[in-house]
């Protein structure tokens, strides 16, 4: 089979869907590999390294779209600008393509359509299963680790004051209080990054088991205790919160912000947008200087105040609402979605090609177009919903 990995069109994109060492990899298994040149440069990857690895280095894109089997990404399909073409146009009938598609979002169903019309195959990333036997797939999972520390160490990096407690000729200086609302895999990372600094952790989640990890880390945890019902769903998992329970963790939430000198906000129910917990108002309660890195803004963001994609200051408050946290830790979130993705394609592929079992768990939750049709269920929802 033949592999391609083209180099990341999406501005400020700087990771890239193959290592040299997943390449070898592939090359041991049998397959071909095309990188193209520069491919790995923004994850500090020569292509001198992909060579070593076996790899073929190309210089047009448009080649590795034409002649490879199944073709790897980080971002979805764009245009590219440099080529004057988008990037499903320079693909070809039957061609396998994994990335994060993100399907079901409305800005992406005209090139969902497009992936169909052409005859691409369309596996989304985003559509793993949180279920072990495909943990080791799971790049969700991992970029979720990178944004947890990574955004901790951006919200101290704008805080004004000493993070851990300091022992000084002039007295001792306090530790940072930190917030982490929402303790999910992110969530939990940024806690552990930010007891690594030294900092007073705090934390608070409507679900149970989320507050006994966190506070298994040594978290102060913040029990909203709300009735189980109204919190967790079937298998344990977040409920959408209704506006009466939303008010009422704000309520809770007013009485502790006014000490915290760092809030992670990283609450989310999966296919929902993210709940509002951080009114403008409540901003008026923390002290000016305070630090909020809002991760959850690809899906609207737990602060009413953060601006997608930037850093403000409001009311005197620093809110990060930087969209593409494991962009900025290109070598580590590269590393790790490429060995998500070689474990996928190790599993999907049989006999040198690409086998779909659709009766499969994990096949069938990441197939969005068949080399025909659209197949996705969240994708055909939304798809009516929002047109
Ligand atoms: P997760 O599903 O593991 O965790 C979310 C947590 O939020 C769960 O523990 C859930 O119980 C909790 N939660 C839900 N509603 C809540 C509420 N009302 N109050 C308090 N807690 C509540 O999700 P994960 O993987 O940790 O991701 C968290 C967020 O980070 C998502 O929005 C994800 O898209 C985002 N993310 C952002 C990145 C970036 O670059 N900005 C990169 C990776 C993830």
């Amino acid at each position: 089979m033949i592999i391609g990995i083209p180099k990341e069109i999406m501005e400020r994109e700087n990771r890239v869907a193959a290592t040299p060492t997943t390449v070898k990899k592939y090359v041991q298994n049998g397959h071909q590999v095309m990188v193209e040149a520069g491919a790995g440069s923004a994850s500090y990857f020569s292509d001198e390294e992909y060579q070593a690895a076996g790899a073929r280095i190309v210089s047009d894109v448009e080649e590795i779209f034409q002649t490879a089997d199944l073709i790897l990404k980080v971002k979805e399909p764009l245009f590219n600008h440099q080529k004057g073409k988008h990037e499903v146009d320079m693909m070809k009938k039957g061609q396998y393509l994994i990335t994060f598609l993100h399907p079901a979002s409305p800005v992406n169903h005209r090139m969902i359509n497009k992936l169909a019309e052409k005859g691409v195959i369309g596996l989304t990333l985003d559509g793993i299963p949180r279920i072990s036997r495909a943990q080791s797939m799971d790049a969700l999972t991992s970029m979720s680790t990178c944004a947890g520390y990574k955004g901790m160490i951006m919200a101290v990096n704008e805080l004004a004051k000493f993070v851990p407690q300091i022992f000084s000729a002039v007295g001792m200086i306090r530790p940072a209080n930190v917030l982490v609302i929402g303790t999910g895999v992110a969530g939990l990372q940024a806690i552990a990054t930010a007891k690594r600094l030294g900092a007073v952790v705090h934390s608070l989640d409507i679900r149970g088991e989320a507050n006994e990890q966190a506070q298994s880390l040594g978290t102060k945890v913040i029990d909203l205790k709300f009735p189980k019902d109204v919190v967790e769903g079937k298998g344990g998992y977040a409920k959408d919160l209704s506006t009466e329970w939303l008010l009422k963790e704000q309520e809770v939430l007013k009485e502790v912000i006014g000490k915290m000198d760092v809030i992670f906000l990283s609450a989310l129910v999966p296919g929902h947008v993210a709940p509002i917990l951080i009114t403008e108002e409540m901003l008026e309660m923390m002290n000016p200087g305070s630090v909020i890195v809002d991760i959850s803004i690809d899906q609207g963001g737990n602060c009413a105040s953060t601006l997608p994609g930037e850093t403000a200051t409001v009311k005197g408050i620093k809110i990060i609402g930087i969209k593409n946290i494991p962009g900025y830790l290109p070598s580590s979130s590269t590393q790790m979605f490429a060995e998500n993705v070689y474990n996928l394609v190790h599993y999907l592929v049989k006999d040198n090609r690409v086998v779909l079992d659709t009766d499969d768990e994990i096949t069938s939750s990441i197939l969005v177009t068949d080399g025909t049709r659209i197949v996705h269920e969240g994708t055909i929802d939304a798809m009516k919903r929002f047109h």
